[in-house]
This record gives structure tokens, C-alpha cells and sequence, in this order.
């Protein structure tokens, strides 16, 4: 592609899957944030939301118009908002990749798991104009020239990923998830259930069993591999730390299915990806070591005395999970190089 410069908007620039849009975008070779728009905090210094970037910007209103004429925006906005901004974007003729949980589903599932009728069904999984389920791994070659990208959610991120190359060896109905995430997944909120006080020092569950993310995991998991793997038992915890995500899968394994057919199926499906990585036997993958990047890392037991394997795979739930996995679509959408701008690697200690 031959453009030197593709002018991008950021919707939600205030929360912080915008923020993080923000800041890998100010590393992005191509990529300028041409309109940065917020809502209740639009008018204010994108640094008084996003202290790190260097930029004298304020936040804008959204204003469908001036979206319109971009060469891609993002929607880093609550699932409502995106259901009512979105199809008028994509109307309007500019690529939309959409950070929250609006198109990820049928209209159907939508109805179940969201509440209320899609608005927009024909953008649904199952619509006549579906977004793509942007996976990018799995969905690499429906992205380029796509009008809407369903961004996955961060714990179907990394749980699909792990989970997607091992479907057919293990039994249905047998999985178990169990996963992590820091308190940044749950967005910029002033809630007394995030504060600090609350949440340093503990550790819970919530939303079991009907996350919205488990029927996501389920669909994706079937749309990546063709294989339905019955229903999940999905847990999330809430961790006292700002960003990272874990996820632990466990299930049982097909008769005559041993430990290097596990480990062979998911060292070939991501042997040459750039930012999946499957770690050495014995190694578990650590959320700290992918903190900014855009990577994903996969750990593999195999457990003969349960019978089961155990999968884990770890991301920055703001990186792969959310923002770096949007610029990572949009790079693949617009024919660029799919890792530009996504070169950082987790730090430590
Ligand atoms: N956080 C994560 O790790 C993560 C990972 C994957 C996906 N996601 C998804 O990404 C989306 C954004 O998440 P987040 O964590 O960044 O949330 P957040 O921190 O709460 O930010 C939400 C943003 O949306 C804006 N907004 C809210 N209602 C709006 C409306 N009607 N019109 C325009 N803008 C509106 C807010 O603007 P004001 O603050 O100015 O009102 C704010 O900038 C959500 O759908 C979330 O599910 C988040």
C-alpha cells in the first residue's frame, strides 16, 4: 500500500482501550490520530486521561461526520454506544473496528447474553453484513478490505488462542476455564468494587456462569476450528494488578490422544506467527512479561493421571486483548505491514 499516512479516529479516547489506542498509535510509522473524540470528558487535555502520551490534543466530541471522512476509526466505546455508532460509520463508507462486545455475536446470542433486540442485525455474526470476527490469527484473510471488525474481547483473546488448535483432541462438554484479569479490564471507573482499597490485597470471582465472554469463547472457538466444543465452564477472578490476563483452560483428552500430539498441534498452528508464542515444555507463561506488547504466550500440560490437558494462555488484556490487537486488524485491513506499530516487547521486572 502505498499511503504514507493513514488518518485514524479514536472514539472513547478518554477510557483506557483509548488510551492505549493513543499511545501505540504515537509509535505507529503510518498511523495518525487525526480526531481523538471522548464524550462526557471531551474538551479536556488528552493528557489529563492519558498522563504518559506527549501531546498538547484535546478531546473532541463525536462528530459522525468528520469520522467519516478517516481512513479508519476505532470504537473504544461501551457496547451501546458502539451499536449506535457504528452502522452509521460504516454507512458512511469508513472501515470501523469495534473494541466492545456489539457485533461480536449473532443477533440471537446478542439478544441472550447482551439483553434487547441487536439494533443492527444485519452487522451481527450471522447478519448479511457481518463484521468479522477479527481473531487476527483466524480471520486473516477476511480482514482486508472489511467494512466492520468485531474486536474480540480480551479473556476470548487468549482463551481461544489456546484453546482453538486443540479442539479436536479433546471431548466435548469437558472444558473448564479459569481466568484472571487486572482491574484495568473492567475499564476507567470511579466503581467502589474497583477502587484500591477494595481490591488491593484480594482476589474473587465474578460474573460465573453467564460472563458474556463465554459465549463468545464458544462461537469463536467453533468459527476458528470448525469444531463445536460443547458448552464452557467460564470463571473469571478479578487480580489486584493494572493490566495482564490469564487464562487457564483445562480438558479432558480424546481417547488416544497423547501429549505430543497436543503440544504438535499447537506448536505447527502458531510456528509462524509474530506474536503468538507457544513456550518450551514445563514453562508457564507470566502476564508481566507481555505488559504493553502486543504478544500472546501459550503453556501446555498434559495431566494423564486426570486424563486432561491444561492450556494457559497469557496476554496484556489493554495489548492483544483490546487496543494492539485493534491496530494489528487495522493493519491487516489496510494492507500494511500487519505488525507495524506493534514492535514493543513486555517488560520486566
Ligand atoms: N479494558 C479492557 O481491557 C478491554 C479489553 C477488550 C475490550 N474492551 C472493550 O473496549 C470498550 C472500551 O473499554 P474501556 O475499558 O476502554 O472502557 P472505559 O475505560 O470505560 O472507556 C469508555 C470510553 O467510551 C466513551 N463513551 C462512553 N459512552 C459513550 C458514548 N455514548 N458515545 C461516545 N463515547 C462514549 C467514554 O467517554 P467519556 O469518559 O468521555 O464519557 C470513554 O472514553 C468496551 O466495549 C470494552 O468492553 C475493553
Amino acid at each position: 500500500m502505498g499511503r504514507t499516512t493513514v488518518r485514524v479516529g479514536v472514539v472513547g479516547a478518554s477510557g483506557y482501550g483509548g488510551t492505549e489506542l493513543l499511545r501505540l498509535l504515537e509509535a505507529h510509522p503510518v498511523m495518525t490520530a487525526t480526531v481523538i473524540a471522548a464524550r462526557s470528558r471531551a474538551g479536556e487535555p488528552v493528557r489529563s486521561v492519558a498522563p504518559n502520551l506527549r501531546t498538547d490534543a484535546l478531546l473532541e466530541d463525536v462528530d459522525p461526520v468528520a469520522l467519516g471522512a478517516l481512513d479508519v476509526v476505532f470504537l473504544a466505546t461501551p457496547h451501546e454506544a458502539s451499536l449506535e455508532l457504528a452502522p452509521d460509520l460504516v454507512d458512511r463508507g469508513v472501515p470501523v473496528i469495534d473494541l466492545s462486545g456489539a457485533f461480536r455475536l449473532s443477533a440471537a446470542d446478542h439478544a441472550e447474553w447482551y439483553g434487547g433486540v441487536h439494533p443492527a442485525p444485519e452487522l451481527a455474526a450471522d447478519g448479511g453484513r457481518a463484521a468479522v470476527y477479527g481473531l487476527t490469527e483466524w480471520s486473516r484473510a477476511e480482514l482486508p478490505g472489511a467494512h466492520l471488525v468485531a474486536n474480540p474481547g480480551c479473556y476470548p483473546t487468549a482463551t481461544v488462542l489456546a484453546l482453538a488448535p486443540l479442539a479436536g483432541l479433546i471431548e466435548a462438554g469437558s472444558v473448564v476455564v479459569d481466568a484472571k484479569s487486572g482491574t484495568s479490564g473492567a475499564g476507567r471507573s470511579t466503581a467502589d468494587a474497583l477502587s484500591a482499597s477494595t481490591v488491593l490485597g484480594d482476589l474473587v470471582a465474578y460474573g460465573a456462569p453467564r460472563h458474556r465472554h463465554t459465549r463468545e469463547i464458544e462461537t469463536a472457538i467453533a468459527g476458528a476450528s470448525g469444531i463445536d466444543i460443547g458448552a464452557i465452564g467460564f470463571t473469571p477472578h478479578l487480580v489486584p494488578m493494572s493490566r495482564g490476563l490469564l487464562s487457564t483452560c483445562s480438558a479432558r483428552v480424546r481417547d488416544g490422544v497423547g501429549p505430543d500430539d497436543l503440544r504438535a498441534a499447537l506448536v505447527d498452528r502458531y510456528a509462524h506467527e509474530g506474536f503468538v508464542d507457544v513456550l518450551p515444555a514445563g514453562e508457564f507463561p507470566r502476564t508481566k512479561a507481555l505488559a504493553g506488547s502486543n504478544g500472546c504466550r501459550i503453556g501446555l500440560l498434559h495431566d494423564p493421571r486426570a486424563g486432561r490437558v491444561v492450556v494457559t494462555g497469557a496476554i496484556d488484556n489493554l495489548g492483544k486483548g483490546a487496543a494492539g490487537q485493534a491496530i494489528q486488524n487495522a493493519n491487516v485491513l489496510l494492507g500494511l505491514d500487519e505488525g507495524a506499530g506493534l514492535t514493543a516487547i513486555g517488560m520486566h521486572p
